[in-house]
């Protein structure tokens, strides 16, 4: 894997265990994204009313083939919380109404869920996963006592932001169809870091980031809303849609596809950012996971505090730890200042916590210089 940094912008000088938050944009896809933007300032008429639409469908093909869904079934958003946003303002749901979320959600997702349930009267409840998580039955049987006859909705990361754990989501997607209850899947994480298939997933809608594992420009981001459900899902921004230029029959896309002016370029790089990952990501991703397995244990080992799963098929390319009481408050400028270590804490249900991702550009020696600031440090 070594070499690997020079594909990507990041400062040579520094270590970056944060792909996760806002990944970072290989150079190839950087440059086709600035190509884009080039030939729409030279013609930006000709480009916004005409060219637009067939580069969009391109780039639109890539993506729902890379993540196992038809054509029009998938429409571009800059970024998860507006899909996610979109669809909750569109859902028609009841005074006393519950949507069913787990207590490892993204922090934004629970604010925007919580003002839309304050607004609309709808109970939004965070069903504690205990950790540490052990075995996929026991996350479901804790998950599903959540679960009551006012269940209509439930909302679910399938990898989580703060805790860092891989969800096995299939079969509460599949138990809550058979109870005709919506599922929205916050797959932010999931695109290029694990495979994807949205139709075996059989979700109703999935959000998933193309800047962060994809290692997309940022603004590249989707919403897949099934078929059956394109009828009621409108934009919350109401534009030209069939009176527009675009020249596809499906009424859905024609509403999403123009959303008043904006730069599109960064949607119109998944040919060039899928092509990338195939060629130089994939085949490195093993030696990532590996390095995060490792990574867990040597947490555990250097912080002294209990891991929150027992690893395994818990973790993909990230790891979160449970930092110990006497962690210096300012340990994340200490670790920036002393050791140009770019890695994240957060505090989730009243714990401090650190989280690592690795991407195919770090080694081994980043977690070396890590582990041993952590020695140091704390
Ligand atoms: C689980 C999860 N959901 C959603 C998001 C999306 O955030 P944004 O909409 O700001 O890109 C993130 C970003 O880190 C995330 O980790």
């Amino acid at each position: 894997m070594n070499g690997m940094k020079d594909w990507f912008l990041l400062d040579p000088n520094m270590t970056f265990l944060n792909h996760g938050s806002f990944g970072a944009c290989s150079k190839p896809v950087f440059e086709n994204y600035q190509e884009w933007q080039r030939i729409l300032e030279n013609q930006p008429v000709q480009f916004m009313t005409d060219h637009v639409y067939s580069a969009l469908n391109d780039s639109r093909i890539a993506l729902c083939d890379f993540v196992g869904c038809d054509e029009d079934e998938l429409i571009f958003f800059p970024n998860s919380t507006t899909a996610v946003t979109n669809v909750l303002y569109n859902l028609d749901l009841k005074s006393g109404d519950e949507v069913l979320m787990s207590n490892h959600e993204y922090g934004a997702l629970v604010r925007a869920w919580t003002m839309y349930g304050k607004k609309m009267n709808v109970k939004i409840i965070q069903q504690e996963i205990p950790i540490p998580l052990t075995t996929e039955e026991k996350f479901i049987a804790d998950f599903w006592k959540g679960v009551t006859l006012q269940t209509k909705v439930i909302f679910l990361s399938q990898i989580t932001s703060s805790t860092a754990l891989i969800f096995p989501i299939e079969k509460i997607i599949k138990m809550a169809k058979k109870r005709h209850i919506l599922t929205i899947i916050d797959g932010a994480h999931i695109p290029a870091h694990m495979p994807l298939n949205i139709h075996e997933l059989g979700c109703d809608f999935f959000t998933g980031a193309c800047h962060k594992w994809l290692c997309g420009p940022k603004g590249s981001s989707f919403l897949f809303v099934k078929k059956e459900h394109q009828g009621w899902i409108k934009p919350l921004v109401v534009s030209w849609g069939k009176n527009g230029d675009d020249p596809t029959p499906s009424e859905f896309l024609q509403d999403f596809n123009w959303q008043v002016t904006r730069d599109m370029s960064a949607f119109l790089t998944m040919p060039t950012a899928i092509d990338f990952y195939q060629k130089e990501i994939r085949s490195n991703q093993g030696t990532c996971r590996k390095i995060i397995q490792d990574a867990h244990s040597e947490f555990q080992a250097v912080l002294n505090t209990e891991p929150i799963s027992t690893g395994g098929t818990w973790l993909g390319q990230m790891a979160a730890q449970p930092l110990p009481d006497q962690t210096p408050p300012d340990l994340k400028e200490k670790l920036w200042n002393d050791y140009q270590i770019e890695i994240p804490l957060f505090e989730w249900n009243n714990q401090r916590y650190i989280r690592i991702s690795i991407q195919v550009y770090n080694t081994q020696k980043d977690v070396d210089l890590l582990m041993s600031a952590l020695r140091s440090l704390i």
